[in-house]
């Protein structure tokens, strides 16, 4: 049920919900696989759909752990709200509200967001927000269908990993980005 109101949602306005069904188990398996849950883990979703990557991230995390997760789409953040669990914070609201969370807080970020139906402009402040949310030592995860963001993120952000899920409708592309606590400055994107 949960996977039919991704795709009516997506029928209803694919450019923002970027996919017609939701991410597989292959792919989920293979995003949260790249986390340390043996600590307390903060943890930042960007475009939470229906919950399936929620979910994967909620089976693993420790008590102690807290999940935020952002969605836009009215059918999808009823969805999300209906799982119980204390450690979830549904936002639900745009991402480019993210500027409002506490500065160097999380460990993880995992996107979800259909970055090629992006203008360029929003996406630069995406990552900027996500800069500054992630800890120095924090993770960013984010998975894309073509490899159209990945130079760019490559670019801005140092130490892109990209591995490679083949079981997914379509296969994806997961970039895993580690922070370095070294001072490094942001690259300018607006070129
Ligand atoms: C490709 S779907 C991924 C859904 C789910 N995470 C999965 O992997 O199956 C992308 C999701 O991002 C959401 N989204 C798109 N733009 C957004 C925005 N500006 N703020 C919050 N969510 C957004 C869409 O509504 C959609 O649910």
């Amino acid at each position: 049920m949960n996977d039919l109101n991704l795709t009516i949602a997506a029928i209803k306005n694919l450019k923002q919900v970027g996919s017609i069904v939701p991410s597989s188990q292959f792919l989920v398996r293979k995003i949260i696989k790249r986390i340390d849950f043996s600590k307390q883990t903060n943890i930042l979703e960007l475009g939470a759909g229906s919950g399936v990557i929620t979910k994967g991230i909620l089976s693993q995390m420790s008590d102690n752990s807290v999940l935020y997760s952002y969605e836009n789409n009215t059918r999808l953040i009823a969805l999300l709200e209906g799982i119980d669990d204390a450690r979830l914070i549904v936002k639900g609201e745009s991402v480019s509200n993210l500027s409002a969370l506490q500065d160097d807080y999380f460990d993880v970020v995992i996107s979800s967001l259909p970055l090629a139906n992006l203008k360029n402009e929003f996406k630069n402040s995406i990552y900027k927000n996500v800069r500054s949310k992630l800890k120095k030592s924090g993770t960013f995860i984010q998975y894309q269908y073509l490899l159209s963001d990945y130079k760019k993120i490559e670019r801005y952000f140092r130490n892109c990993h990209l591995g490679f899920c083949l079981f997914n409708i379509p296969p994806a592309f997961i970039y895993k980005i580690e922070m370095i606590s070294d001072g490094h400055t942001m690259k300018d994107l607006s070129s």
